[in-house]
């Protein structure tokens, strides 16, 4: 039920805060440590290489589940588009371990590989929001994201709880190998519930720079360096989806390897600046863009904005930067959307389980 919402989505977004405490208090014991099914432990253990499979939205947060795994677990991993990947298949480790990523349970095109890569005898993980859904049945095992339904076509909810969940697996894995971390990431996951509660509670603020931005525009783009970047993706992928407004994300430092030809006077463009190994150079890349004459939005980190940047998130631990930083980026799609006259909760074209391929 919406109950007050205008819509789900809007909803879902402020929700986000109770999903993090609720994965939270799924995935601890009684000493408030991690922990998770003694089977997927094992299995992580098992892998010499994980291969993360997912579409859309659950796609962008496998590729900051790469980054997680590999910083926390040091497992090496690869992200891939589950429609390409049976035609472009990466040679495969001798001890793979795949994961699936999926908020329904339901994508044909990650169904696709998980059919294939069971014929193959690979073992795999599904992490969805719906525990009894096809990937998680015909998956060896699940991790459930805990997220309650979501009813909106724009996924907001269920992407910032994957992220949550990989986290913890990246914790659990880490531990299991007898790491030290000087990562707790219960600690770290409720600092991000308080501070997601904070920026939902900035809608004005965020509704002004939907409306000073993307009122009458045709495109914008976005952009962001490492981590970042793979949040301007889902920025741009959650404006396109709903408002229409021609969206893309890019790597600040390859927009000027073509894309760059695209900025006129007055095109949007967002940028993403949380973290210092890679601030300047992105506000770089914002220089290049406002010379061209485009008009820059920075949202930045507490610590590194700069005075007159447009919007600033208050600090969380690096790794988990992204699912607060997301936030902002749901809120300005919403609200584009919004203005623009948009049905924000059903987008024409799409649907909220894509089961062909
Ligand atoms: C974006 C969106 C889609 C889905 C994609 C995968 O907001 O909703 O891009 O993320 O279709 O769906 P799931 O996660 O259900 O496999």
């Amino acid at each position: 039920e919406k109950g007050t919402y205008p819509h789900y989505m809007l909803k879902e977004i402020d929700e986000q805060p109770l999903v993090i405490r609720n994965i939270i208090s799924k995935y601890q014991d009684e000493n408030g440590q991690v922990k998770l099914d003694e089977e997927i432990r094992h299995a992580m253990n098992a892998a010499d290489r994980i291969y993360i499979i997912a579409a859309g939205t659950s796609y962008n947060a496998g590729l900051v589940g790469k980054q997680l795994i590999e910083s926390i677990a040091k497992k090496p991993v690869e992200t891939h588009i589950a429609s390409e990947f049976l035609y472009n298949m990466p040679l495969i480790s001798k001890n793979p371990l795949f994961i699936f990523i999926s908020q329904s349970g339901e994508t044909a095109d990650s169904r696709g590989v998980l059919v294939a890569v069971k014929k193959l005898g690979y073992p795999a993980l599904t992490i969805t929001n719906v525990p009894g859904s096809t990937l998680s049945r015909e998956a060896d095992y699940t991790l459930h994201t805990y997220g309650g339904p979501e009813i909106a076509v724009a996924s907001t909810k269920a992407y910032t709880a994957q992220m949550a969940v990989l986290s913890l697996l990246a914790v659990d894995s880490a531990k299991a190998q007898g790491f030290e971390l000087d990562f707790d990431p219960i600690k770290e996951l409720s600092i991000v519930a308080t501070v997601m509660e904070t920026l939902c509670d900035q809608k004005e603020a965020l509704e002004k720079i939907a409306r000073d931005y993307l009122s009458v525009t045709r495109n914008c783009f976005f952009i962001g360096r490492a981590s970042d970047y793979y949040v301007v993706l889902e920025g741009a992928l959650k404006l396109k989806e709903i408002s229409y407004i021609q969206a893309e994300g890019f790597a600040g430092g390859e927009l000027k390897h073509g894309t760059i030809a695209l900025i006129e006077k007055g095109t949007p463009v967002f940028a993403l600046a949380t973290q210092e190994h890679v601030n300047l150079s992105i506000r770089g890349n914002v220089k290049e863009v406002a010379a061209r004459g485009a008009s820059p939005c920075i949202i930045s980190l507490e610590g590194l904005n700069a005075e007159d940047d447009q919007f600033v998130v208050p600090k969380v631990h690096e790794y988990l930067t992204p699912l607060v930083t997301v936030i902002p980026m749901q809120l300005i799609a919403y609200y584009a959307a919004l203005h623009r006259d948009c049905d924000v909760d059903k987008p024409r074209n799409l649907a909220k389980s894509v089961t062909v391929e």
